[in-house]
């Protein structure tokens, strides 16, 4: 047990140690990490599956699979044929949240040695595994992706660190430990608790300090850790390194693996080769348990966005719903089975007191249906619980998602308006409001005998101030009027949207602003919302030009809606500087977005203290005064950033940050913004697209804007999280510190209190102080989180925990994401039997004989029974039926095919994805009957076996065996 004393002294030595043990979180100069793994594991992985399909669609897949593929390469090569422009930027942007999640790891369980594999805790690291293993599939079969990606990059983070921490290279192992995914196999010579392991290292040298007999007799072991303490269990190896005390303890020295100057840095790449082929085994076992399509969406691999509507579902908003129906069935039904296919649709009704429940599903007929099942009742002159809706929103769809809210009455929760801020910043949602009859307080129009609420200039602008935040829109129409405005959703939904320029004025000013458009840039559109005297010229790069009073003119045609105006610009002539002239001084905004597969995504990362110098995920806002660094990527291999700002357009101002290539590699850079102004930034990256420099006089530049605001602030929240899962029933304590800055380092003469605001999406019972008062410029509260015993596994929940200043002026934050993760006791997998195999196919012509095989298939008097029992190969047919013996449950499956297809594999499930694959081979004369099975004794390598026995069949199961 810790006491509180220790546990400040484990925070503050926590705060010194980077928390890295492993390979490296995120970047290194010349050691490969855990991104790295985990970026190449998900490529290959994802590429094979895209081949798999290709093949069995009977198209070509040209991409060699191998450690160098790029996330473009990837995204290219299993689009296909599309002839739509491509976007990579959901791929990447999931590929980012597995691996920070994976990185999360080394700061959440710094002090776990399961979760390292350290210590020799094999049994325990293994169940930590399979429990993230469980978590992922579980968030998977309710369609939870983002849930899934980050237990899935916790995964890949214990199993990873297997081959850094083990001494699984040492003993010359070529192929992934395959029993630490799969839970039912015994975990076989392990080195005892007795057994010595190593010696001493002689002078610093390392390389053969694991015991001659350790190795001949090929026994398991893996290094002893500890910050604290140098004690460990007599003669057992350490991990090594500055922070391992138990090093400087005989045997002294280490056997990690983490670096290229880690103990055993020799080592280093081979068991980080090693963990990517082991990452792609554990995804090929989730591939199995979710199927392809699932898989697919779990990598990210999408070249659509998700349709997101939050409704407001009062009697007044009846032509409202019918309008929201209506442009999502035209979406859903111009774009079904194309790529541009929205790749979930997600739907949170809300009134008052009720909001939710949340529906996220990837079937556009499920969606149709649900939304066909609104209908607008009660309610009245009440606000309602509109941003209750939203969060819920906000925290189930991707990072990056538009989410649209219809609605014709003020928040009644406006009080979450910190909460919907910070989870903007944090899964930089875009929020677009469709506001109906903002103006028409003094106008009653029954619908349904409810009178219409009024909804106030100043009820508006708490939906104005989220649009700005986010980079969205509020557009206040009549409702006869939305139909006109939802054209932003159609545009929305297109493939690849990107931002090139946004601007809001508020106060409006008269204003002339700039922008670059590059020959990339399809469809180019142009928002502006503003009251209804706001007048502006538009000025092409060709020197032609177009007034606000000319509706269809030489560049752009234009309809109005409300305070909306769309501007869809001409075909030709877009490439090069454009300038827009606004006249108003009423608060106004100028949006552009095109269709280009040049985007970028960035991160606000933090770099550790410590020795390491490597950097984890930033949460909350950067320190006013303080510096920041952030990381771009860029969705394009063929181009090259030259220029990152943080640009103000209050200000205007605008910060330069400076690029740093090293110590990051694959197109991504990091960026240096040394001191911070208070203000409300967005980042803006420019750059050159290098692919055709070569062939053009002058390169073309571009311009890319994001979405989400990036705020600075003089407060820093800290959570000290200690678990990524809670299970059903349980509570978590999360204790949380909130300082005051000044010049981005605690300001100890800082009083007062903060209002603290802890809110969970998933309305779970919660505490935590309302308010805290500062003691040498820094408070220290907790939030306990209690999961209902009834909440499903799979389930996921964030946690916003926002403090604000006394003077209601500043606030900062921090987003925790859970999983609700049950204990899983079927851990282990069906058993299949193969009882009969009939027909013979020795004839010459296939085609003319048939063969079939019956098998027996059970999860076990245990089991949580049989989910599913699919062809995985062979072009027969398969159907199942139950029974029952002796009180187990028995699925008997019975395959019947041509005699032109003489080998089947059985894909078969449990409730909870456990994963047993069972292979029959139709019988020729020739030789003995090649019935075959795999049962829970033999391995998954069942087929070795089989392979072995029957020689005729190697080169037929070769594509089989390489699955495993
Ligand atoms: C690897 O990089 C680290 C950090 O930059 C450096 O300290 C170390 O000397 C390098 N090691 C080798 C073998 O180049
Ligand atoms: C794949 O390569 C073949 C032969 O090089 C070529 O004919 C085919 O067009 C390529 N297919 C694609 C989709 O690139
Ligand atoms: C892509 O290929 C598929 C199958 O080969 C074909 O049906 C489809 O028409 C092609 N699409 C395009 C846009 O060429
Ligand atoms: C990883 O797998 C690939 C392909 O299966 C294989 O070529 C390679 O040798 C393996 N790497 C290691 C380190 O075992």
């Amino acid at each position: 047990m810790l006491t509180s004393r220790s546990i400040v002294f484990v925070v503050s030595v926590l705060i010194l140690w980077d928390g890295a043990r492993g390979f490296m979180p995120l970047f290194s100069s010349n050691s490969t990490t855990h991104r790295d793994i985990t970026r190449q594991a998900v490529l290959r992985k994802t590429a094979e599956v895209c081949r798999d399909i290709a093949a069995s669609d009977g198209r070509t897949f040209n991409l060699t699979i191998n450690n160098a593929l790029t996330v473009e390469q990837v995204q290219s090569a299993c689009s296909g044929n599309s002839t739509s422009i491509l976007s990579s930027v959901m791929y990447h942007t999931s590929i980012a949240s597995m691996y920070f999640s994976n990185a999360l790891v080394d700061v959440v369980y710094a002090l776990s040695e399961e979760h390292h594999f350290d210590d020799e805790t094999f049994k325990g690291g293994r169940e930590v595994l399979t429990s993230d293993v469980f978590a992922v599939k579980s968030s998977v079969k309710q369609e939870n992706f983002v849930a899934g990606r980050f237990a899935l990059g916790r995964a890949c983070h214990t199993l990873q660190d297997f081959y850094s921490h083990s001494n699984w290279v040492e003993l010359g192992k070529t192929a992934p430990y395959s029993a630490l995914i799969i839970p039912d196999r015994s975990l076989e010579n392990l080195a005892g608790p007795n057994v010595s392991t190593c010696r001493n290292c002689t002078n610093g040298d390392c390389t053969n300090n694991i015991l001659p007999d350790v190795l001949q007799q090929g026994l398991l072991t893996s290094g002893y850790f500890n910050i604290f303490s140098s004690e460990k269990p007599h003669g057992k190896c350490s991990h090594g390194g500055f922070f391992d005390k138990t090093s400087r303890q005989p045997p002294t020295g280490g056997i990690s693996k983490d670096t290229v100057d880690s103990s055993h840095g020799s080592l280093h790449q081979q068991a980080a080769d090693l963990a990517v082929n082991a990452t792609m085994e554990l995804l090929e076992d989730i591939r199995l348990a979710v199927g392809d399509n699932n898989f697919l969406s779990l990598m990210g691999l999408s070249q659509s966005t998700v349709l997101c509507f939050v409704i407001d579902t009062t009697g007044s908003m009846a032509d409202d719903i019918a309008e929201a129906k209506r442009v999502s069935f035209e979406i859903i039904d111009s774009k079904r089975g194309s790529q541009q296919e929205p790749s979930a649709y997600i739907l949170v009704p809300f009134n008052d007191p009720e909001f939710g429940p949340l529906i996220m599903t990837t079937d556009a007929d499920k969606f149709k249906a649900e939304i066909n099942k609104l209908s607008a009742s009660g309610g009245g002159d009440i606000p309602e619980m509109c941003l209750s809706g939203l969060q819920l929103a906000m925290t189930a769809a991707p990072p990056s998602s538009e989410i649209f809210v219809f609605t014709d009455a003020p928040a009644k929760d406006a009080d979450l308006k910190s909460t919907i801020n910070a989870l903007i910043e944090s899964t930089k949602s875009v929020v677009t409001f469709m506001l109906t009859d903002v103006l028409s307080s003094r106008r009653r129009r029954g619908v349904g005998g409810v009178a219409s609420r009024a909804m106030s200039q100043a009820d508006a602008q708490l939906y104005r101030d989220l649009a700005k935040a986010s980079g969205g829109q509020a557009i206040e129409v009549t409702k006869s009027g939305l139909s006109a405005a939802t054209t932003v959703i159609e545009d929305s939904s297109a493939s690849a949207v990107v931002n090139v320029f946004q601007v809001v004025s508020n106060p409006g000013k008269p204003e002339k602003f700039n922008f670059t458009v590059d020959d990339s840039i399809k469809n180019m559109t142009l928002y502006i919302t503003g009251s209804s005297s706001l007048s502006f010229s538009l000025s092409s790069p060709s020197g032609a030009s177009q007034s606000s009073s000319v509706s269809s003119g030489p560049l752009a045609s234009m309809t109005t809606a409300g305070n909306l105006r769309r501007l869809s610009l001409n075909t030709d002539n877009q490439t090069g500087l454009w300038e827009i002239d606004v006249n108003s001084n009423d608060p106004y905004s100028v949006k552009v977005i095109g269709q280009s597969s040049v985007y970028f995504i960035y991160n606000l990362v933090e770099p550790n203290e410590g020795a390491h110098g490597d950097y984890s995920l930033k949460e909350g806002r950067p320190l006013t005064g303080g510096n920041a660094t952030v990381l771009v990527t860029v969705t394009s291999d063929a181009v090259k950033i030259t220029e990152v700002t943080l640009y103000d357009s209050s200000g205007p101002t605008e910060v330069n940050g400076t690029l740093q290539a090293r110590p990051v590699s694959d197109g991504n850079i990091l960026v240096f913004f040394p001191n911070i102004p208070s203000g409300d930034f967005v980042l803006r990256i420019k750059g050159e697209d290098s692919a055709t420099a070569t062939t053009r006089a002058t390169p073309t530049s571009f311009q890319r804007q994001a979405s989400t605001q990036i705020k600075s602030s003089s407060i820093s929240v800290t959570a000290q999280v200690t678990s990524a899962s809670i299970e059903p029933g349980s509570s978590l304590s999360v204790p949380f510190t909130v300082t005051s800055m000044s010049n981005g380092a605690v300001n100890p003469n800082a009083s007062g209190t903060f209002s603290i605001k802890a809110q969970n999406d998933r309305s779970y019972s919660s505490s935590s102080p309302s308010s805290l008062s500062m003691s040498e410029g820094k408070a220290n509260g907790t939030v306990t989180i209690t999961v209902p015993s009834s909440a499903a596994s799979g389930t996921d929940v964030t946690l916003t925990i926002t403090a604000q200043d006394s003077a209601a002026s500043d606030i900062n934050y921090t987003v925790l994401r859970f999983s609700v993760t049950a204990k899983v006791t079927d851990t282990t997998r069906p058993v299949c039997q193969v009882v009969s195999t009939t027909g013979d196919c020795s004839s010459s012509v296939c085609s003319s004989s048939q063969w079939g095989l019956t098998a027996n298939i059970s999860d076990g008097v245990n089991g949580t029974g049989i989910d599913s029992v699919t062809l995985r190969q062979g072009s027969g047919t398969l159907n199942t039926t139950s029974s029952s013996s002796g009180g187990v449950n028995i699925t008997v499956a019975t395959y019947s095919a041509s005699c032109c297809s003489q080998s089947v594999e059985l894909k078969i499930l449990d409730k909870v994805g456990n994963v047993q694959l069972c292979t029959g081979q139709a019988k020729v004369a020739t030789t003995a009957a090649p019935v075959t099975n795999t049962t829970t004794n033999s391995t998954a390598v069942g087929l070795h076996s089989v392979s072995l026995r029957r020689p005729l069949w190697v080169s037929l199961l070769l594509p089989l065996v390489w699955w495993y």
